[in-house]
């Protein structure tokens, strides 16, 4: 599921992979490995633990090849350890294997191949892929990779070299991402762009089950049917600057500041304010289609999860269409009422989730329409969905999403007036909401000059061990996407309640150590969350209130306020998550979090 890089050219691969792996960092790793070929073998290091350990144990080997694997795993099968680390070696230590994504029966091959007297040196589903290459070997590394994949089930990145073909790399997929990449003289294979971007604008994607071979001489690839293809070379348009910090402390308080501008992005060229409307290129012609389906869902994991919850309240509350959000994990399982005459939106930051590929793949069983929201152009989602929208928010490195999310619900915010606009919404209503849309980066720079307040209330609060979030209608999934991003990088336990809910149960846990973060706008619900507030502070409960600017009532009842700039439910979800953000950041900052790669969590989770 982690990271994969790979180097076959005139130059020395091993710090082209090492920089490739320190560039895969931000998606969450537990250890991480080489493997090059030196002409009379397979040479190879292994650490538990982070890229940098694996430079300081190499730095002294010298390490050089033109040919080059490495890895980062976020263990699945077996602990995090040297011996489970990738690559993986095959038994008569020729061929080296590296592996992002779970193989579904290695349990099955793994006591089949034993009992043929293989010897297994770790507990990896990971190691049977080497064993079969190696019992399928006959002088060819492709077609042994072929063969041996005919006996798996599961998902897969791979890269593989063997002693015996000096000058070669094999990669196929599955389910997990993996491109190709061409430079001058030197080729790369990799689970991400990022890794290798420094060398390379120009990009191959795979699809599942074609193959890539991989030499001196250039690349080759064969479809599933072993066919020799060409594949279209693809001009990655980011910089690599956008992968790197610019000078902040991390990528996530980046991204977060990033949001005036991004946001701008994921409406540049979109919005129409004379007619009051939007116009989105890649489902403009899907419209009716989505307008006369007979269900409609949106399907997403985590994050990209609250911003359908987003997207469905502004569906029924403006556009008057109903639709249903449902987790990408569970839509596939739970037999869904889906069939031609329905559409699906499939909303991801990476494009990469393999829950969500697999809701999509359930969908398109049934006949749906899939259509994809996506971050990553070219990810598996975008190829795999019929039409669809990018967020254009660039390269989203921190674990923890913030950017991604706001550029979501921009876009699900864009394409909910279009669709109003077609169910009678006037242009003047259609106006307004432009106007709030055009108003939002600014707005959004206006709330992030708090940045130092929120860090001061940070201190006060990075010993809690429990939060609670509270919001109503649009608000909630802000206040789950909240208590998200204080879990994801702090640790400390948190959860989203719409406000209301709170007497109906989680009120029993409010005590001097509880802290609320109660999102209290002045709209419509306003008096009903003051009064929340009140039965808080009745029960000691301390409260981080989030306000309109200019509400001084609020300011007698809170313990802190942080104020938002007046919105429309349109664009309130996107400017007062943004508060939230940097509160998650400070308090894990203050607990000496690692805040980009927090435990045991991975960027794009590429396994079900
Ligand atoms: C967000 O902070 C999380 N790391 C996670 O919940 C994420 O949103 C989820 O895994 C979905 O990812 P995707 O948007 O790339 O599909
Ligand atoms: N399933 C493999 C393992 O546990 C690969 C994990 C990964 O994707 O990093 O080693």
């Amino acid at each position: 599921m982690c990271g994969i890089v790979g180097y076959v050219g005139k130059n020395n691969g091993v710090p082209v992979v090492m920089e490739g792996l320190q560039r895969l960092e931000y998606r969450g790793y537990d250890s991480c490995g080489i493997a090059l070929l030196n002409g009379g073998g397979i040479e190879l290091e292994k650490v538990t633990g982070k890229v940098s350990e694996l430079m300081q144990t190499i730095a002294p080997r010298q390490m050089k090849s033109g040919v080059a694997i490495g890895h980062t795993r976020w263990a699945t099968h077996g602990m995090p350890s040297r011996a489970n680390a990738h690559p993986h070696i095959s038994q008569d230590g020729k061929i080296a294997v590296v592996h992002n994504g779970i193989i579904e029966n290695y349990k099955v091959l793994r006591d089949e191949l034993e009992n043929t007297g293989y010897i297994f040196s770790s507990e990896t589903d990971t190691e049977v892929l080497a064993a079969l290459i190696c019992q399928a070997y006959s002088g060819n590394l492709e077609h042994a990779v072929r063969e041996a994949l005919s006996y798996v089930v599961g998902a897969y990145g791979l890269a593989i070299i063997h002693a015996d073909e000096p000058e070669k790399i094999v990669c196929t997929r599955k389910g997990a991402p993996l491109i190709m990449a061409v430079g001058e003289d030197e080729y790369f294979v990799a689970s991400d762009v990022a890794a290798i971007l420094k060398y390379s604008k120009n990009v191959i994607y795979l699809e599942n089950d074609e193959i890539g071979v991989i030499t001196r001489d250039g690349i080759k690839t064969y479809s599933s049917d072993d066919e020799q293809i060409s594949k279209k070379i693809h001009k990655i348009t980011f910089k690599l600057e956008e992968v790197e910090k610019s000078g902040y402390e991390h990528f996530m308080l980046k991204e977060i500041f990033s949001q005036p501008q991004t946001i701008y992005d994921a409406m540049r060229g979109r919005l129409l304010p004379e007619e009051g409307n939007a116009h989105l290129g890649g489902i403009d012609h899907m419209t009716g289609a989505i307008l006369h389906a007979d269900q409609r869902y949106f399907t997403a994991c985590g994050t990209s999860w609250h911003a359908a919850l987003i997207g469905e309240m502004m569906f029924e509350q403006f556009a008057r269409l109903p639709c249903e959000v449902e987790y990408a994990s569970e839509f596939r399982y739970r037999e869904p009422l889906v069939d031609a005459k329905s559409i699906v939106f499939a909303i991801s930051q990476s494009g990469e989730t393999a829950d969500t590929l697999a809701a999509i793949q359930e969908a398109k069983q049934r006949d749906a329409k899939v259509l994809g929201i996506c971050n990553v152009v070219g990810s598996s989602i975008a190829r795999e969905t019929e039409a669809g929208v990018y967020i254009h928010a660039g390269p989203e490195i921190g674990v923890a999403s913030t950017k991604a999310f706001t550029s979501q619900v921009t876009v699900l915010s864009l394409l909910t007036l279009k669709l109003a606009r077609l169910m009678g919404m006037s242009q003047e209503n259609g106006k307004a909401i432009c106007q709030s849309l055009q108003k939002l980066p600014e707005n959004v720079e206006w709330v992030l000059k708090q940045a130092d307040q929120i860090a001061e209330i940070a201190k006060l609060y990075s010993d809690a061990s429990n939060f609670l979030y509270l919001g109503r209608g649009v608000n909630f999934p802000v206040a789950l996407e909240g208590a998200l991003k204080l879990k994801e990088i702090s640790y400390i336990h948190a959860e989203g309640y719409p406000a209301a809910e709170m007497k109906h149960g989680p009120i029993a846990l409010i005590d001097e150590s509880m802290p609320i973060v109660a999102i209290a706008p002045q709209d419509k619900t306003y008096d009903k969350l003051i009064s929340n507030i009140e039965e808080v502070k009745a029960r000691k409960g301390r409260v981080i209130a989030l306000a309109t600017q200019g509400d001084e009532r609020i300011k007698d009842i809170a313990d802190h306020v942080l104020y938002v700039p007046p919105a429309l439910s349109f664009t309130a979800p996107i400017l007062n998550v943004i508060p939230l953000q940097l509160l998650s950041y400070y308090i894990a900052v203050e607990r000496g979090c690692n805040v980009d790669q927090p435990r045991n969590l991975a960027k794009s989770v590429t396994v079900e």
